[in-house]
């Protein structure tokens, strides 16, 4: 029998690109997300054959709903080979505005219990069997705070440390933990981001260099390397410096309708050569 892959968020992005690498690589799909219906389109409108793939209808915030796609998977196709645990959310948060604390539980709940729920129904059976591999996808931006991205960044470094917990932990029973921090790859997530982005990479290119990276049970990648040396300097960085280069960078975009979204009227504009005024452009 062929392979199996589970992967979360495979309705747009970079779940998506990882799906139609592993079915070019002939593996069979199992695939969660929230649109099932976009799933279902985009695999018809590949022409990929209806025995190669399941669509579950899950919502990883929700542990319940996670956990039951992970174990009808079980079900119907049986142990998945890999497990992805891709879906996540990035949105601009303000602590100091009350509704910004539910986009920060919203996050972490996405992004972090998510994925210990994505993870949660495969691990006995991984285990049982001896052998599988879960693979958590962090971000670069989990390395160190960026100014207006603090849940998500918190929440990204606790995928990588998390995952480097669980990874030695199942060990020494023959299940692996793989975890891939891409740095910018052109998703929807990325698409209305309004900061330059160095490195930028095709969703495909990188599921390429992701599919290797877990065929190759490597325990943590950056993608691409270029952004794997950013990351080694912005670790070593002095904070004085960070803080210094990360004044004035235009934030990530808040929800829609946010009251400070575009404007923040809340707050008095910054002054010319304040700290949160941005410097001219060179
Ligand atoms: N793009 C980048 O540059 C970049 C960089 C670093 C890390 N990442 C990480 O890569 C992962 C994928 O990002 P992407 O760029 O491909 O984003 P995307 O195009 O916005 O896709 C996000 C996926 O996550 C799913 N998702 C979100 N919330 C969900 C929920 N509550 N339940 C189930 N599925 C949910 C969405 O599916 P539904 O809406 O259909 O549920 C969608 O398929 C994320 O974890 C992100 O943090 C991306």
């Amino acid at each position: 029998m062929d392979p199996l892959v589970f992967i979360t968020g495979a309705s747009s992005g970079i779940g998506q690109a990882l799906a139609w690498r592993y079915h070019q690589a002939g593996w069979r799909l199992a695939l969660a997300a929230r649109r099932t219906g976009e799933i279902s389109q985009w695999a018809q409108a590949r022409g990929m054959p209806v025995e190669r793939w399941r669509v579950y209808g899950a919502d990883v915030a929700q542990a319940e709903s996670i956990v039951a796609a992970g174990r009808a998977c079980i079900e119907a196709q049986g142990v998945p080979d890999v497990v992805v645990a891709n879906a996540g959310i990035s949105v601009g948060v303000d602590t100091a505005v009350r509704a910004d604390l539910d986009v920060i539980a919203r996050t972490y709940a996405t992004n972090n219990i998510g994925l210990a729920a994505t993870f949660h129904p495969f691990i006995d059976a991984m285990v049982r069997r001896g052998s599988g591999t879960l693979v958590g996808i962090s971000s670069v931006a989990g390395i160190r705070g960026l100014p207006g991205h603090a849940a998500y960044c918190s929440s990204k470094a606790a995928v990588t440390s998390y995952c480097e917990s669980l990874r030695g932990e199942l060990r020494p029973h023959g299940v692996r933990v793989v975890t891939i921090a891409p740095g910018y790859v052109d998703t929807p997530l990325t698409q209305r981001n309004r900061y330059g982005m160095p490195f930028l990479m095709k969703a495909e290119d990188f599921a390429d260099a992701a599919f290797r990276t877990i065929a190759a049970g490597r325990s943590y990648r950056v993608i691409p390397w270029q952004m794997g040396v950013v990351a080694k300097l912005l670790r070593v960085l002095p904070d004085p410096l960070f803080d210094r280069m990360m004044a004035g960078r235009p934030r990530k975009h808040r929800e829609p309708g946010h009251p400070r979204e575009g404007g923040d009227p809340e707050l008095p504009p910054p002054e010319p050569g304040s700290p949160g005024f941005p410097p001219p452009r060179e």
